[in-house]
């Protein structure tokens, strides 16, 4: 793409003080007029002028290029200079095309597949008038009662980096002006999934160590890999909000990471400021969002106000007013939007793609490679040849599968189960039995006879359960996160008469299961697998797809073990009494065991892949050295099927406190039936590295171990010496 040779100081230099501030000014669509939609929220309070309007600089959430166009050339006639807008929303798992949620897609552990869904976002995005996305999220999380752990890749550091930097190269491809591509803002900086008890927006707090070591490295990872933005969270980390914490902001992210982008505000967090008590009025939360170097305030207009009040008062000079309009300015230059402030957007090309035969092979795929078999007796997958089959429970055929944060995605657009199975097998007799809601306050249990009798007389039964899509996502924490209203009941009785059955779950968190898990003979998870949810569900049920991903959050006995990690510290009284048994001084729950119910790394595949061997080339690693780790697994069945190797390092002796287990690689393999491959992983010292009390970033030479497994069993384990 052509790079405009726009000069943005010559135009910072004839910009007034008020026009350079609304650049830093981020508004919902419905202010520029263009739409029918109605302001809600803090932002009816502001009684901002029509002139006013035209000075400001980006626009949030709006509906298709059509619309972006109109708020664009009406804009830019009416500003002063001319200057375009930038479009920004939150695309993040998918635009139109609905892909599985984010916590899904880190159980496929394949950054390809990433990838290659995040291209297709792209490209429907872009044509539909998107520039930026708010995405990646890359909080990392370890207690499911948070509603935005289904926008995670789950509880380990490595594989939350890995994701968001894919998600990041193919949003922004190499260059951001081309108009199939966006750029990204990595969010929500920092910890914002640390959130007390789980409860959405609370308060963080954790020592710097553990910041270091488990919330900061997938931030770092999508900096590294060019995000163009930054959005700090709405938390207060260690008593500072993140948009004010300027320690944050200005000593870890600019001086220490060299990001030199931009950072957005979330919406109205700087408002806030005076809700968290840390700002008297809306004047001083401006002056401490400077402070700690937010360039963009979205959704209040406390900068707007009040810049010029805290400039005249020598508060704030305008060269620091200028330093981030300057960068704002760059930001719409690099986009291309001097050149063409549209960047492409196109209402045909936006329509041919969204949801094209090949956006949704894409998606259907992907909610393939994402479903996670958390159990299976060998029911798995269900015969062809039967006759009658009953879909039973509330998702037997609700299109409400596409999960929170699905953008311009519309629940009419996706396959039910129903659907799908229909589609597969034509000539097999669906029954559908809702029986129940899966609403949490809907308990209406009429519905169950008929479940049960149409369980008894098919050939095979489907229990799709789950949690209602609003349950999980911003805001939405819950309490108990088992199955939602009478619907374990309701498994109760139609397991109880028929045998041949598994459950297909939706949800956007890992629940407490215990009981299905004792009754259900095979469940199969889907979380929210998106727009082509229902025929993934068909073909995995009956074998033309073979399960393959992988838990990334330990699914908990009971919520009361959460948090719950696999890659938590050894403690001084670790239990070593069976499971279920309770042992008085030692760390050990009174009615419940440690374990989670599934833990990270686990999925269960219709292969029968064994690990064969563990073999290092040396015992011995120096500290400019390698060890080759070579890892021999086999497909022991008749089934083609896909594994995730994963290898895992314990340190066993550090200054500081060590994690049992932390992964340092995986990949994922095509095993043929029958087949035997080797997969080779390099071991280094700087994967070894950890923060000491001091939050030095070191390794300390002693013996450490490395294994490999199945993740509720790794059997495998060698040892070796860091000199
Ligand atoms: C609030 C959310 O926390 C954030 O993730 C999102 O990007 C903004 N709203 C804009 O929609």
């Amino acid at each position: 793409m052509a790079k405009s040779n726009f000069d943005v100081k010559e135009l910072l230099s004839k910009m007034t003080l008020q026009e350079k501030i609304g650049q830093l000014i981020q508004l919902n669509a419905v202010f520029f007029g263009q739409t029918t939609a109605e302001i809600t929220g803090p932002a009816e309070r502001w009684k901002l002028a029509t002139k006013e309007v035209y000075n400001m600089g980006s626009v949030l959430n709006f509906h298709g290029a059509e619309e972006m166009k109109r708020i664009q050339d009406d804009y830019m006639a009416k500003n002063r200079h001319g200057i375009p807008l930038v479009f920004m929303m939150d695309v993040i798992h998918g635009y139109k095309t609905i892909f599985p949620i984010p916590l899904a897609l880190g159980a496929s552990f394949d950054p390809e597949l990433v990838k290659e869904c995040t291209r297709m976002a792209a490209k429907e995005a872009s044509a539909a008038g998107v520039q930026l996305t708010f995405t990646p999220m890359v909080d990392y999380a370890r207690d499911a009662r948070w509603g935005r752990v289904l926008e995670t890749c789950g509880e380990d550091p490595m594989l939350n980096g890995i994701m968001g930097a894919a998600q990041v190269e193919a949003f922004q491809g190499d260059d951001i002006s081309d108009h199939n591509n966006l750029a990204t803002c990595v969010k929500h900086f920092a910890a914002y999934g640390g959130a007390e008890a789980g409860r959405d927006y609370n308060t963080v707090e954790i020592s710097e160590r553990l910041l270091r070591e488990y919330y900061l490295p997938a931030y770092k990872a999508c900096i590294d890999a060019g995000t163009k933005m930054v959005m700090p969270s709405f938390n207060s980390l260690n008593g500072v909000p993140s948009v004010a914490n300027k320690w944050l902001m200005n000593d870890v992210l600019r001086k220490e990471w060299g990001f030199d982008g931009v950072v957005i505000s979330d919406y109205n967090a700087v408002g806030e400021l005076v809700k968290h008590g840390i700002a008297a009025d809306m004047k001083e939360a401006a002056k401490l969002a400077l402070e700690g170097g937010c360039d963009i305030e979205m959704m209040s207009i406390s900068y707007y106000e009040h810049i010029p009040a805290l400039i005249e008062e020598g508060i704030i000079t305008e060269e620091q007013i200028d330093a981030s309009v300057l960068k704002v300015l760059e930001f719409k230059k690099e986009l291309g939007l001097f050149e063409d402030p549209y960047h492409g957007a196109d209402e045909e090309k936006a329509a041919a793609l969204c949801l094209s035969p090949e956006h949704r092979e894409i998606v259907r795929r992907a909610a393939e490679q994402c479903a996670v078999l958390l159990k299976n007796n060998g029911v798995l997958p269900f015969s062809k040849d039967i006759k009658t089959i009953a879909l039973i429970g509330p998702f037997a055929d609700n299109n409400q599968i596409r999960g929170f944060w699905a953008c311009d995605g519309k629940d009419e657009d996706c396959v039910t189960i129903a659907d799908g199975i229909k589609a597969l097998l034509p000539d097999v007799k669906v029954i559908v039995e809702r029986g129940c809601s899966e609403k949490i306050d809907e308990l209406d249990k009429s519905g169950f006879k008929a479940a049960v009798k149409a369980a008894k007389k098919a050939d095979a039964v489907v229990l799709c359960l789950g949690e209602f899509q609003k349950y999980a996502g911003e805001g939405n924490s819950r309490i108990d996160i088992g199955l939602t209203g009478v619907q374990q009941e309701l498994a109760n009785e139609v397991l109880a008469v028929n045998d041949n059955a598994s459950v297909v779950l939706f949800n956007g968190r890992p629940l407490a299961l215990v009981e299905l898990d004792e009754k259900a003979p095979a469940i199969l998870d889907m979380f929210f697998p998106g727009t082509e949810g229902g025929n993934a569900v068909a073909r995995l049920l009956f074998g033309d797809a073979n399960p393959c991903g992988k838990v990334t959050m330990s699914f908990p006995k009971a919520v009361g073990q959460c948090p719950i990690y696999y890659n938590h510290p050894m403690t001084g009284r670790p239990k070593t009494k069976p499971e279920n048994e309770h042992q008085g001084y030692a760390s050990s729950y009174i009615g419940c065991g440690n374990l989670p119910l599934y833990p990270f790394g686990h999925g269960l595949s219709y292969s029968n892949f064994v690990y064969e061997s563990l073999e290092l080339d040396t015992d011995t690693l120096m500290a400019d050295g390698e060890i080759n780790v070579k890892i021999t697994v086999k497909n022991d069945s008749n089934v083609a099927g896909k594994e995730v190797v994963q290898l895992y390092m314990r340190d066993l002796v550090a200054s500081t406190v060590r994690p049992i287990q932390s992964l340092i690689g995986f990949e994922k393999i095509d095993l043929a039936a029958g087949e035997t491959k080797t997969v080779t992983f390099k071991v280094t010292e700087p994967m070894l590295r950890f923060y000491d009390a001091n939050c030095n970033f070191i390794s300390e030479p002693g013996e450490f171990t490395i294994s490999t497994g199945h993740a509720d069993n790794l059997l495998l384990t060698k040892s070796f010496v860091l000199k």
